[in-house]
């Protein structure tokens, strides 16, 4: 596995950053996950300025162009022979002292790791997924915006931790005035009569690009997305609900705080949606290899 590093490609046993770096010591940092399907990077240009505005808000200055960073993406899916995989791609503040001041750090660190993705099992998506409410509520956007996907997730883990020891799949997190914002690591949609509802992003949700992806595709078949703010109420009498993510992709919610979601099986518009998701991803994206550029 080759991953990049600071402007190079090094063998996995040499890809190591300083217990100085602020990512590591403060989660001083930014990040994306993205996925390629059948040698196409999925909406990368959507997800690199998701990460360069995410480091804009942090003041943190990415020493290359976004027509770079592209292009580091779609190198690292090809240096290590991957059509079907996902990159994680991490900047950090970088290297500093033990103190927290960022100006200590005069380079960010930026690396790059393509792997082939663990999906989710496809038990998940003919069944559904069961969720549970997490007690720990999403980052007030006055603290830390969730809007920025920074390196510091602790947050959506200890949601996470509940989720476990619930033995649900996915947690429900909501903010600081009870509303449904998202999940811990995808966005959440419900389906109420003919429309797709979702909380708007500013209420406290990362802006999903898989989110993005399936508001459009909605829009595509006449179906209307609003975003507007909903309580666990409107969940619980919803008559499907479902999550959007670029691991998750789009993938069915049965029952969330034991209550069935309308009939307790994954309903008509989310398997619509599924279907056209995955051909949105097997039709389009950013070619990694000549041969898909050219098919
Ligand atoms: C907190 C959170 N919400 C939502 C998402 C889904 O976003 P995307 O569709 O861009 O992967 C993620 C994915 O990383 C996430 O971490």
């Amino acid at each position: 596995m080759l991953i990049y590093l600071n402007g190079e490609f090094v063998p996995k046993e040499r890809a190591s950053v300083s217990v100085f770096d602020h990512g590591l010591l403060y989660g001083d940092g930014v990040f994306e996950g993205i996925r390629a399907y059948s040698g196409r990077v999925f909406r990368l240009a959507e997800h690199i300025r998701r990460l360069f505005d995410s480091a804009h808000a942090i003041r943190l200055a990415i020493p290359m162009s976004l027509d770079e960073m592209e292009e580091v993406v779609r190198a690292s899916f090809r240096k290590n022979d991957i059509r079907d995989g996902y990159v994680r791609l991490v900047v950090t503040r970088g290297t500093g002292d033990l103190g927290l001041s960022p100006d200590k750090c005069p380079t960010p660190t930026i690396f790059c790791i393509a792997d082939t993705i663990a999906l989710y099992p496809s038990q998940y998506y003919d069944e559904g997924l069961s969720v549970i409410t997490a007690a720990t509520r999403r980052n007030a956007p006055d603290a830390l915006n969730p809007r920025v996907k920074s390196l510091n997730y602790l947050n959506n883990i200890l949601a996470i931790i509940e989720g476990q020891a619930a033995g649900a799949q996915e947690v429900i997190m909501l903010n600081q005035e009870g509303y449904v914002v998202e999940c811990s690591g995808d966005n959440i949609f419900l389906v109420r009569g003919d429309a797709l509802v979702t909380p708007p992003t500013h209420v406290g949700a990362l802006a999903g690009i898989t989110r993005d992806a399936v508001i459009d595709l909605a829009r595509d078949i006449g179906v209307k997305t609003d975003e507007r703010m909903f309580t666990l109420y409107d969940v619980y009498t919803a008559d499907e609900c479902f999550l959007t993510g670029t691991a998750a992709e789009v993938v069915p919610v049965v029952s969330a705080d034991s209550r069935p979601i309308g009939d307790g099986k994954p309903g008509a518009m989310t398997g619509k949606l599924i279907e056209a998701f995955r051909e949105l991803t097997r039709t389009t994206g950013s070619p990694v290899y000549t041969d898909v550029l050219h098919a």
